[in-house]
């Protein structure tokens, strides 16, 4: 910032007058002149501020463009704080950012992992990527080549399958601890509304990595999946555009992979960012009554001691992730083939276990349009939770929304274990 040290009030003193043209009339009087005395008659000068004709004329008195250039901070820093002063109150603000200390704190750990084994997906993803040959004919044998021949290929391919399924398994954790401590009340309420199109983004890049390896499993649950909006209104259509055909097909793979590498990873980044973005701004919340109760034992700084605490979830999530990538790899199966009939037992994934239990529940006559419009209001009056629920934005208990939780959640428990049941403890072979 050398000219605004040496310079500070470049551009900002008042241009001095010019002297006036022959014949012309008096310039204007500066600011601080007293006014024209009514003798004069002639029309009063008109201040600084409110120039004639609109011109704008800046205040003399600005405040320091960089107040922080005499902080004192290293080479680097100093180069920096030069360029990104800007940015400074921004950082001094973050630095002030505290997590309250209470019983429940264990819960606010489970973002911060959903983070991290996203963080796992996008590294390990790129690696695939360099092998990885998204046609028909060569997508199952590159999964082959990635899993036999590339070297700890198969460690790769492991760890994106595994961290995939607990990054959603943290997100729900994540998404019903939030719930349950009423951390979607006012003013977080974009927090939980931007979480939420995260968690069906995420659920997305599940539906569409399932098919890439193109093996006989993930065609026929691709195949059971697309068919599903096809008994909604238009529905047909949209199954065309998801299949980019009738059926499943190579070209299915095309979209499905497009999908999962470009549009789901872009819209991600964009919402997280908005997400973290009011993670930041807002704060974290406290259970509703806990201040006024005396029951927060303190707080903790969020940079550095937080995120410090994240990082031993994070050691933790990645010890588990390993060790899950190591001794319960999962397979690759056999190359799917269109023309052979789908094997018993296709389910889908297990996050989409309930959804696919109440279509089955419902198969009737009419039943699975049913399923899914029930679904669909459910899962809309979910977003919308934080604006329905006027009692927590008000910082008073709302018991009523806990059941409406506890009751969302029983659904996808017990759904989910009777899919478990019926195809994995006594699979249909
Ligand atoms: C990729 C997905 C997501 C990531 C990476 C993520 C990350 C985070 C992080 C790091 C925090 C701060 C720490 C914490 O309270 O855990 C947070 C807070 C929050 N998240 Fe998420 N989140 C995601 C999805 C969701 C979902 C699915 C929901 C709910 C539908 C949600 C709702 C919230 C809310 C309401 C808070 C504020 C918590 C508070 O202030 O007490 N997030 N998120």
């Amino acid at each position: 910032m050398a000219e605004n040290t040496q310079n500070p009030a470049a551009g900002n003193a008042p241009a001095k007058p010019k002297p006036p043209a022959p014949g012309a009339a008096k310039p204007a009087a500066p600011v601080a002149a007293k006014p024209a005395a009514p003798a004069a008659a002639k029309p009063q000068a008109p201040k600084a501020e409110s120039a004639p004709s609109g011109v704008y004329k800046p205040p003399v008195e600005r405040q320091d463009a960089n107040p922080y250039k005499d902080s004192r901070v290293g080479i680097v820093g100093s180069w920096l704080q030069e360029r990104f002063y800007v940015v400074l109150p921004i950082i001094d603000y973050l630095k002030k950012k505290e997590v309250p200390k209470h019983r429940l704190s264990f819960w606010y750990y489970f973002g911060g992992l959903g983070l991290f084994f996203f963080m796992i997906q996008i590294i390990t993803g790129l690696l695939l990527l360099q092998y990885y040959k998204p046609t028909g004919a060569e997508a199952f044998s590159s999964f082959v080549f990635i899993q036999k021949e590339v070297p700890f290929g198969w460690l790769i391919r492991q760890v994106h399958a595994w961290s995939a399924n607990l990054m959603i398994m943290m997100l729900f954790i994540h998404m019903f601890s939030t719930f349950f401590m009423k951390s979607y009340r006012k003013p977080r309420e974009l927090m939980w509304v931007s979480g939420f199109i995260l968690l069906v983004l995420s659920l997305g890049f599940g539906f569409t990595g399932y098919l890439l390896p193109w093996n006989e499993l993930a065609f026929f649950a691709t195949q059971v999946g697309t068919e599903v909006p096809k008994v909604a209104p238009g529905g047909a259509f949209m199954v065309d555009i998801l299949r980019g055909g009738t059926d499943v097909s190579p070209e299915t793979l095309t979209r499905m992979f497009s999908l999962h590498v470009v549009l789901l990873p872009g819209l991600v980044l964009l919402v997280l960012t908005a997400h973290l973005t009011l993670v930041q701004i807002l704060g974290t919340s406290s259970p509703i009554g806990y201040k006024e109760a005396g029951l927060i034992k303190g707080y903790d700084k969020f940079f550095p001691t937080f995120l410090a605490k994240d990082g031993i979830g994070w050691l933790l999530g990645f010890a588990l992730l390993i060790y899950l990538a190591a001794m319960f790899p999962w397979e690759i199966g056999v190359k799917a083939d269109p023309l052979t009939p789908a094997p018993v037992g296709i389910k889908p994934e297990w996050y989409f276990w309930a959804q696919f239990q109440l279509l089955k529940d419902f198969k009737f006559e009419g039943g699975e349009l049913i399923a899914i419009v029930l679904f669909t209001i459910g899962a809309v009056a979910w977003l919308l939770v934080p604006f329905f629920d006027r009692k927590a934005s008000s910082e008073q208990k709302s018991p009523v929304f806990t059941i409406i939780g506890l009751l969302a959640l029983t659904f996808l428990l017990i759904n989910t274990y009777r899919v478990y049941h019926d195809y994995v403890l006594v699979a249909p072979h």
